[in-house]
């Protein structure tokens, strides 16, 4: 009985690479084409989980703005905003942190994983996954597209969710899950049992959207594959050239297996040089997009600005209802 409202955030730590294209971002176009309501947040409060330079993360903003509509985002029929510019997600946070425990936060493992490396935890690293309940529930957001690794999180805003509106009365429906199935976890390209991540510190493990030809050739020229020359699919026994064929399925709307008939008779070296070409001419369009749109800050900067504007009209719509409840 709630109307449908999707809601999808990515952060702005280095510039959107080719996992999250394929992983992320062109499922939001989709979604944005098939629904009213869609909005898409650019997570700034959750990147400061991990130290941040100022001026890269105002300018990673920017450069993910530009990135995100030069994709097909459009504004006029999605919401496209900065987080941290609605204090509601803050607000919001506190009071659902208020009703969730610390043991359930521990057994996170997503926390699990990244603290693990860490001398001292930083409390919002901790914290991060209330954090992400209240930038759901603050738009009664019904439906959630997310990776894999995002299952826990989203269990736990349904958790507080429901906890809620059994203390309180009917507040939030429960967010669901959109599962991109197809499309699977990109894997870097230098170690392919690991996903593509901005936060990679291997030179040549991403391809990122905007990266000149010359980039895209020489890092799928050397991308790691193994010493079979054939190109077949098979995730688990052949990573490497398997991911090459998963982003080019993906890419061109064709299945693995249609990928590999047409592959045949090629060596991987002949194979990488195809991928590259079909990569380059897949990314050109939204690379000289985005070149014009960087030309233009002034209209950037009016997208995020009517962003904030409307996301925060329906954030407020929320907040005052939780107000209420609560007895503030
Ligand atoms: P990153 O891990 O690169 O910092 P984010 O955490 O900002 O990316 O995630 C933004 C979106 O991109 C999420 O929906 C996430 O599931 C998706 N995503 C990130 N990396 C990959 C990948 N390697 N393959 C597929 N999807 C990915
Ligand atoms: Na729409």
């Amino acid at each position: 009985n709630y109307p449908v409202r999707i809601l999808s955030g990515i952060q702005p730590t280095g510039t959107i690479h080719l996992g999250n294209y394929l992983g992320a971002v062109k499922e939001w176009i989709r979604y944005q084409d098939l629904h009213e309501d869609v909005l898409w947040s650019i997570v700034d409060m959750h990147a400061i989980t991990a130290p941040q330079d100022p001026r890269e993360l105002r300018d990673s903003v920017i450069k993910i703005t530009a990135t995100l509509l030069a994709c097909g985002i459009d504004p006029s029929r999605s919401i496209l905003f900065q987080q941290s510019t609605v204090p509601m997600h803050a607000e919001l946070a506190w009071v659902l942190g208020c009703m969730t425990t610390m043991s359930r936060l521990a057994q996170q493992p997503q926390f699990k994983e990244k603290s693990e490396k860490l001398k001292d935890i930083p409390l919002g690293l901790f914290t991060y996954p209330v954090l992400q309940a209240a930038d759901i529930l603050l738009y009664k957001a019904t439906h959630v597209p997310v990776g894999e690794d995002q299952i826990q999180h989203l269990q736990l805003a349904q958790h507080t969710a429901q906890f809620f509106n059994v203390k309180y009365g009917n507040t939030f429906p429960m967010p669901e899950p959109l599962i991109n199935q197809s499309s699977g976890r990109i894997k870097s390209l230098r170690e392919p049992t690991k996903k593509m991540s901005k936060s990679s510190e291997y030179k040549r493990s991403r391809i990122n959207l905007v990266d000149p030809p010359e980039i895209i050739l020489e890092y799928l020229k050397k991308s790691v594959t193994d010493f079979t020359s054939e190109v077949t699919y098979d995730p688990e026994v052949r990573p490497g050239v398997s991911n090459l064929v998963t982003i080019h399925s993906i890419l061109t709307d064709r299945t693995p297996q249609e990928i590999c008939n047409e592959a045949r008779g090629l060596n991987t070296g002949q194979y990488k040089l195809q991928l590259a070409e079909v990569v380059i001419e897949k990314l050109r369009p939204i690379r000289e997009r985005y070149q014009e749109l960087l030309n233009d800050p002034g209209h950037l900067q009016e997208v995020l600005r009517s962003g904030t504007e409307r996301a925060a009209e329906k954030a407020m719509s929320t907040w005052c209802e939780v107000r209420k409840k609560i007895g503030f």
